[in-house]
């Protein structure tokens, strides 16, 4: 395999489920390519099916779905893999870190056990003091003061923030190739937001991890991601780096999303009511006709928007758009 070869390569991707109101088609036709490391946003309302996408990837959903499509690892095809492979996959080359990180850990051992139990499934070959050695050079990597001492406490000692640096400590303690964090800071206050996307920036940057960041805040992959997938209803309607995504957007969902922003440079920003899409997202069991979107947008034109999915356009580089009306629409006034 070439050196550029991408490290993740996700094809026509669908993950269906039967329901009493019919077949939730939670996500289809999702397409997206990742090299080694680089950052990845995935960005979408409630519902979109970001984390179907992340738990397609670790081989950890429900045994009811119905997946098809491809997802490649290094290469390899992991749609298909048994459990066995899956959880050997899941050992050595991708983690995932969740948002609830006190449900997460164990609250009746110590961080510390926890995580040299973690370093010993990883390199069963080591003695306990160098599994130890290893569990506080995680905690320091992840910023969390006075290692050696706080190793000996529980979870509930931890403040919601240090729980999830240990929780990402913990993630990258089998050094994986691919660390996926789905809504890591939801469950946190803005400061300390900012403080475990820093941490996982850190962690990228010392350990050239691959790192897939899962929001539904365009601010946090602004700060983090290198390339971001916009995710509605079940598909992506928008593929770019970084730059492109804000600067030339080109889905009116994307729009709508930035438009929603807090945003500090706008001077009257205490008195303007934040924008809201319209709406609501519609629910998997009954996807909308043609773009999904198009309900709830002001660009939406019946007889053309309300006919397929929109196939994704390439609009320059690697910026894709799945929009019938790209290029038109931002000319009109609404
Ligand atoms: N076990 C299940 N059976 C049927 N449908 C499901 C099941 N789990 C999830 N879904 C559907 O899959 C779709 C995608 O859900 P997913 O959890 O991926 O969304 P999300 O983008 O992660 O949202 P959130 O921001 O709320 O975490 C939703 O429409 C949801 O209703
Ligand atoms: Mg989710």
């Amino acid at each position: 395999m070439s050196a550029d070869a991408p490290l993740l390569e996700v094809e026509h991707l669908s993950v269906a489920f039967t329901t009493d109101a019919g077949t939730a088609r939670a996500i289809e036709d999702v397409s997206f390519t990742l090299h080694s490391g680089e950052t990845l946003g995935i960005v979408g309302e409630s519902g979109s099916g970001k984390s179907m996408t992340a738990m397609a990837i670790m081989g950890i959903l429900p045994k009811s779905a119905v997946v098809s499509g491809s997802i490649r690892l290094r290469g390899r095809e992991l749609v298909g893999l048994s459990d066995d492979e899956l959880r050997e996959v899941r050992g050595n080359e991708i983690a995932i870190v969740f948002q609830d990180a006190l449900t997460a850990l164990n609250p009746v051992a110590t961080v510390g056990e926890q995580l040299i139990e973690a370093v010993r499934v990883h390199r069963p070959d080591t003695s306990r003091e160098q599994r130890r050695a290893r569990a506080i050079e995680l905690l320091t990597l992840v910023g969390i003061p006075a290692p050696e001492k706080r190793i000996e406490r529980y979870p509930h000692e931890f403040s919601g923030g240090m729980r999830q640096r240990v929780m990402i400590a913990m993630s990258i303690a089998n050094e994986p190739d691919l660390l996926i964090a789905d809504e890591p800071t939801t469950a946190l206050d803005v400061t300390v937001q900012a403080q475990v996307l820093e941490v996982l920036r850190e962690v990228q940057r010392r350990t050239g991890t691959t790192v897939v960041v899962i929001t539904h805040d365009l601010g946090v992959v602004a700060g983090i991601a290198d390339r971001v997938i916009v995710m509605y209803a079940g598909g992506v309607v928008e593929a770019a780096d970084v730059d492109p995504l804000f600067y030339e957007t080109g889905h009116p969902y994307t729009s709508g999303l930035l438009a929603s922003l807090p945003r500090l440079d706008r001077r009257s920003s205490r008195e303007e009511r934040l924008y809201q899409i319209p709406g609501q997202p519609p629910i998997a069991t009954k996807w909308p006709e043609g773009c999904r979107f198009a309900p709830r947008c002001a660009h939406a034109v019946a007889g053309r928007c309300d006919v397929v999915v929109p196939p994704p356009v390439n609009v320059g580089g690697t910026h894709t758009v799945s929009c019938v009306r790209v290029g038109e629409w931002r000319e009109e006034v609404v």
